[in-house]
Order: C-alpha cells, then sequence, then structure tokens
C-alpha cells in the first residue's frame, strides 16, 4: 500500500484485511474476487458523497436532540426487485409514513431507506439442512442464491457486480423520485467487505467516503472489537450506525465508540438498540449511561429483538414491536438521552409478514402473501399506523 494514502490512525480502504472477518463467503476461487473487485474499483460510485456529507450534518442537528430518523425498508434486497415499483412504492410509504410524523418533530425528519445496496445478511447458521441435505446458508443476492439447491448456494462474486448495478439504478431513481430538495437517503449493512472497500472513495480534502450508500451500519453480529468490520467502518467519514443487541455490555460499547470515533465526530455515530420489548427495561439504561455526553445519536430497531420461531417460520408481532418503541421511548426520556429515530423492516406491499394490526390475525395467515427473503416486515398499513403511534410519542 501506497504511504501516501494510510490515514494517520493506520487506517486505509484495505486495512481491515488485517483483522479477523466474521460472516463472510467462502469463495472458491480467490483470483475471481480480484477480478471483481479491480472492477469495482473502477465503477461509478453508487452515491455522491456530498449526499452523505449532508446525511453526516442532519444527523450532528439530531446529537443536539432536534429531529428525527425515519429509517426502514426490506430485511434484503433482491435481484428479483422490480427496481421502478420498488422505488415508487418505498417513496409512496414514505411520504405516508412523514405525514404522519413530521407534525410532531422539531426539527428535520431524516428519512432513510435500506435500500440501494441492503443485500448481505448475515447469518446465526452456516448451513440450512431440509429433507436430509446440508447446503451453505443464504447469504443474500449479493453472495449466493436463496434458491435450496447447491449451484444457487455456491458463493458467486459475480453477484457484487450484478448488486452494484441494481444499487446504482436505484439510487438514481430514488433521487428522481424525491429531488434534492427532500431526500431519501439509502443505508445498508457494511457487512460484505470485498465490496465496500473497492467503493471506498476519497473527497477532494483526502478524506475516505463510502460511495456504496450514504449511511453504513455495523451488524450485531459483526461487531467485535477487533473485527474486520470495525476496522473498516472506523475510517469512513459515513455516517455508521451500530447495532446494539442483548449481548451488548456498557463497557463493550464504550471501547466500541472510542475505536470507532476516538475524535467524537458531529454526526458520525446513530446507535440502534434492538434488545426486545421484554428485555429493553434492564439492558438500555446502562447502555444510554454509558454514552453520556458523547455526541451520539441513539434510535431503536424494534424489528430484531422481537423474532421467535414457529417451525422454520420466523415470528414478529406488531404488539411487541411497538411495546419495544414504547420502551425505547420511556427509557431515553427517563435517561435524559433524546429518543431520536426508529428503525425498521417493512414493505409498502400489503405483505402478511407481521401479525397484529392491520396485518394477518394467527401464525395461520402468514402464508397469504409472504414475500420477504429474510426477515418479516410490516405492511404498508402496519407501518403507516407505527408512524402514527410514534407521532404520538413525539407530541
Ligand atoms: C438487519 O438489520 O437485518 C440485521 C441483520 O440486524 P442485526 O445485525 O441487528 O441482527
Ligand atoms: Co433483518
Amino acid at each position: 500500500m501506497n504511504a501516501t494514502l494510510v490515514s494517520n490512525l493506520g487506517w486505509y480502504p484495505a486495512s481491515w484485511r488485517g483483522h479477523r472477518a466474521r460472516q463472510m463467503p467462502e469463495y472458491a476461487d480467490e483470483s475471481a474476487v480480484r477480478a471483481v473487485e479491480a472492477r469495482l474499483e473502477g465503477s461509478a460510485p453508487v452515491i455522491r458523497i456530498e449526499e452523505a456529507s449532508r446525511l453526516r450534518e442532519l444527523v450532528a442537528d439530531l446529537a443536539g436532540g432536534r429531529g428525527f430518523l425515519l429509517q426502514g425498508g426490506d430485511c434484503a434486497e433482491s435481484f428479483d426487485d422490480p427496481v421502478a415499483e420498488q422505488v415508487a412504492g418505498i417513496v409512496g410509504l414514505f411520504d405516508a409514513m412523514a405525514d404522519r410524523l413530521r407534525p410532531n418533530v422539531v426539527g428535520p425528519l431524516v428519512e432513510t431507506a435500506r435500500i440501494a445496496g441492503q443485500f448481505a445478511k448475515p447469518r446465526s447458521a452456516q448451513e440450512e439442512t431440509h429433507d436430509g441435505v446440508t447446503l451453505p446458508a443464504y447469504r443474500g443476492d449479493i453472495v449466493n442464491g436463496i434458491e435450496f439447491d447447491a449451484n444457487a448456494r455456491r458463493p458467486d462474486p459475480q453477484r457484487m457486480i450484478r448488486a452494484h448495478m441494481q444499487s446504482v439504478g436505484t439510487a438514481a431513481s430514488l433521487s428522481a423520485a424525491r429531488g434534492a430538495g427532500a431526500p431519501i437517503f439509502t443505508s445498508h449493512e457494511a457487512l460484505l467487505l470485498p465490496y465496500e472497500e473497492p467503493l471506498t472513495r476519497r473527497d477532494s480534502a483526502g478524506r475516505w467516503w463510502a460511495t456504496s450508500g450514504h449511511m453504513l451500519w455495523l451488524g450485531d453480529r459483526t461487531r467485535q472489537l477487533d473485527s474486520a468490520h470495525v476496522e473498516y467502518l472506523r475510517g469512513i467519514e459515513n455516517v455508521v450506525g451500530v447495532k446494539c443487541g442483548p449481548t451488548l455490555g456498557a463497557d463493550e460499547l464504550s471501547s466500541l465508540i472510542d475505536r470507532l470515533d476516538p475524535l467524537g465526530r458531529n454526526g458520525k455515530l446513530v446507535l440502534i438498540g434492538r434488545f426486545g420489548a421484554k428485555r429493553i427495561g434492564e439492558l438500555l439504561p446502562p447502555l444510554l449511561r454509558a454514552t453520556k455526553g458523547r455526541p451520539v445519536v441513539w434510535t431503536i430497531d424494534p424489528m430484531h429483538g422481537n423474532t421467535s420461531m414457529s417451525g422454520k417460520r420466523k415470528v414478529r408481532r406488531l404488539p411487541d414491536i411497538l411495546a419495544e418503541v414504547d420502551g425505547f421511548f420511556a427509557i431515553a426520556r427517563a435517561e435524559g438521552v433524546y429518543p431520536a429515530g426508529v428503525h425498521l423492516e417493512m414493505s409498502a406491499l400489503d405483505v402478511t409478514e407481521c401479525i397484529g394490526g392491520r396485518g394477518p390475525a394467527s401464525i395461520d395467515e402468514l402464508e397469504k402473501n409472504w414475500l420477504t427473503a429474510c426477515d418479516p416486515r410490516l405492511n404498508r398499513a402496519q407501518a403507516i399506523d407505527l408512524a402514527a403511534h410514534v407521532a404520538a410519542l413525539l407530541a
């Protein structure tokens, strides 16, 4: 590596390679991966650095206790998504949710979709078994195919090229739909580092930005202090989200913040709690206390901690989701912390993936219109009702 490309904190876009990278696919042909990386290095950025910088300013406002971050979208995007329809759908859904929220938000409503790059999924199990056949787990369309067949499940580096092309198209449609005045920013989990590294670019001042999305987040399964993912995310200027799950201790969170953002940059870190309605009361207060006085923003993901299994199907219930949101607002306020946003898995379609409210009444109804490639999402009506619920909490 050319010494002039190494930042003063010893970071460079490939420095993650010196750390343990969990949740990464094992590609059979390393030279094919190198060729894809080289091609991505010469490819168009998905987003513009100026826009990512604008999001940093908006999140800095949130850190000052004003405004609200609405973040949401699919658990996983798919190569089968009809892009124009998907973008129209998510824009319409954000519009409807913003209509509910805006009257009660003092300051900017910051809209950020899980879109234009949300293709890689961490998995709890490496493998999946059906009828006695065991194959590698599906890791998102950017890695392998969802079909339960040996060929589809083989990780294929060419999928990174396809994900990039689809993301460029999706991001362009999204900015055409809303324009610069009322943007919907893009975000995804920074999981597949061979995809992220070549899309990391410098601005005119020499600072590094991820151009794969405006905001990237660190998943709950890859947030170990010494991890390759933490190493990558500490060096970029983008807003970085950190999923904070039940096993994260207060000291560990302090160390993680020191590592990701030693300089305390304003608008840099968004902490995203995801504990489950039953446990948030016990788990969140010590974390809030550990981050007092730091320029971080706290939001809640009420989806991932409220997931149970019914056979092979993931089950989420709207009352649990709302209860975690309520708990978040009450606890944050009791601790003197500004509840700055929500992070949701939601669809603009009338899917039947979460139980309750204006959705399926029971597990038996889930199969009617179950379309997700990964986790269950709120349907359009459930998402709008949740926005109204949050608006009432903000009033
Ligand atoms: C996700 O947001 O889809 C996800 C996998 O979340 P977490 O890392 O919090 O489990
Ligand atoms: Co998910």
